[in-house]
């Protein structure tokens, strides 16, 4: 019998008892922050056209080429769940016509993603994403923005990280430097890996963040593209650098931090944890000033981030005082009705705990400690018709009867 229990996929998972609970006080708080950056929520659809993400993405990363949850529908539509949540927003973008009102749109999002991985610690192939976009603005200080408001949501969640930033130059300075690249590796081309092989046809620059060790030595000497940047990218990156050093922000420069989409042009950067085993990303993100257009939009320039939450909740502990919790019970089963309607309306701005059998005084407050309460609330003899309730305060054990509209 037990052969035919029905288990979750490879690689998904049910969030339930203390994730659930991190997980909703991450999105609570998450929200809020973003709120306060000018922010506002954003839904987009789990499914979308697969050309969406061949398009945006990129035909040759790997999340396109081999890890997406892709199928023809009975409309026979190609569509794919989404491996990531900025090609849908900008979509979102350009069909709602927000390329041509010309105005800048800043808006968070979060929700399941989907990538065929192979899974293991801190990869699923079910997982989780809170990420932020802004279009229309192309200054620098934009890219120190989304660095600062990450850094607001980690500092309040007191989790610590190292920042890598790159920049991964235009479409001025990067061909030039795919040029120069291709001429370091003239003459170790057959000493690449397998995929890096790949790699130096269909994307050249992916060899760079290549973990195979071979691959890393070949690159030690290779030309860099920070040291390749075009004038007006150098002065973009170098002001960045100048606004992260003035907000004392520390940052490494990583010069290999390509990212495993191809949407990107000029800063790229990611939020690494060295708590959380191999896979060790929390963040990442960067600009994409041509992808609005690339998708049939006006030319708008656009950067955000994505936060990874399951890597996340690894490191969040929860900041909240639990005891704002009320425990509301009856000594007598005759009270419960009016208990019920108070705590009902108590509910719409409190967590309430309600017994709804009748106990004695003792066994209430045992109850109430072991719901983490910090008040407790009783109906007993003559309350009815006095229109009083019981109150007592668990942290400093001050009681007393109150009136019910009081209360
Ligand atoms: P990404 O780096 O592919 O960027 O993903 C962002 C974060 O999602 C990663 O840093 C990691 O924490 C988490 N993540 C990725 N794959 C997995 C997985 N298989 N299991 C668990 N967590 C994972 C993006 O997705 C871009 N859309 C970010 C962005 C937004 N760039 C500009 N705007």
């Amino acid at each position: 019998m037990s052969d035919n229990k029905i288990q979750s996929l490879r690689g998904m998972k049910d969030i339930v008892d203390d994730d659930s609970v991190l997980y909703s006080y991450f999105i609570k708080h998450a929200s809020r922050i973003s709120s306060n950056y000018g922010f506002s929520y954003i839904q987009t659809p789990i499914l979308e056209e697969t050309s969406l993400f061949k398009r945006s993405v990129g035909n040759s990363s790997d999340i396109v080429n081999k890890e997406m949850y892709q199928f023809i529908d009975k409309g026979s539509n190609d569509v794919c769940l989404r491996p990531e949540g900025t090609a849908g927003v900008v979509r979102a973008f350009i069909q709602d016509k927000k390329d041509r009102a010309g105005k800048v749109c800043k808006w968070y999002y979060h929700g399941s993603m989907f990538r065929y991985e192979r899974p293991q610690k801190g990869r699923l192939r079910q997982f989780h994403q809170f990420g932020a976009e802004v279009f229309g603005l192309s200054s620098v200080y934009e890219d120190a923005n989304i660095i600062m408001m990450l850094k607001s949501i980690f500092d309040f969640f007191g989790i610590k990280y190292t920042l890598l930033l790159n920049s991964l130059g235009c479409s001025s300075c990067m061909p030039e430097y795919k040029i120069n690249l291709k001429y370091h590796l003239k003459d170790f081309k057959d000493k690449l890996c397998e995929d890096c092989q790949i790699r130096s046809k269909t994307n050249l620059i992916r060899i760079l963040d290549c973990k195979n060790d071979t691959c890393k030595s070949l690159l030690k000497d290779a030309p860099t593209i920070t040291n390749n940047l075009c004038s007006s990218c150098d002065v973009d990156f170098k002001k960045l650098k100048e606004i992260l050093d003035f907000n004392n922000i520390s940052y490494k420069i990583d010069s290999n931090l390509v990212r495993g989409l191809d949407y990107y042009s000029k800063t790229t950067f990611e939020f690494i944890s060295n708590e959380i085993g191999a896979q060790s990303a929390i963040a990442g993100g960067g600009r994409y000033d041509k992808l609005v257009e690339f998708l049939g939009g006006r030319q708008t320039p656009a950067i955000g981030f994505a936060i990874g939450i399951e890597r996340l909740l690894e490191l969040i502990k929860i900041k909240e005082n639990k005891k704002d919790t009320i425990y509301m019970g009856v000594l007598d089963e005759i009270f419960l009705n009016t208990l019920v309607k108070i705590a009902s309306k108590k509910r719409s701005n409190t967590k309430v705990v309600l017994e709804y059998i009748p106990r004695t005084h003792n066994k209430h407050f045992k109850l109430a400690q072991k719901a983490n309460a910090s008040i407790i609330a009783l109906l007993g003899s003559n309350d009815l018709e006095k229109q009083t309730i019981y109150i007592k305060n668990l942290s400093n054990n001050e009681e007393k009867t109150i009136n019910i509209e009081d209360f």
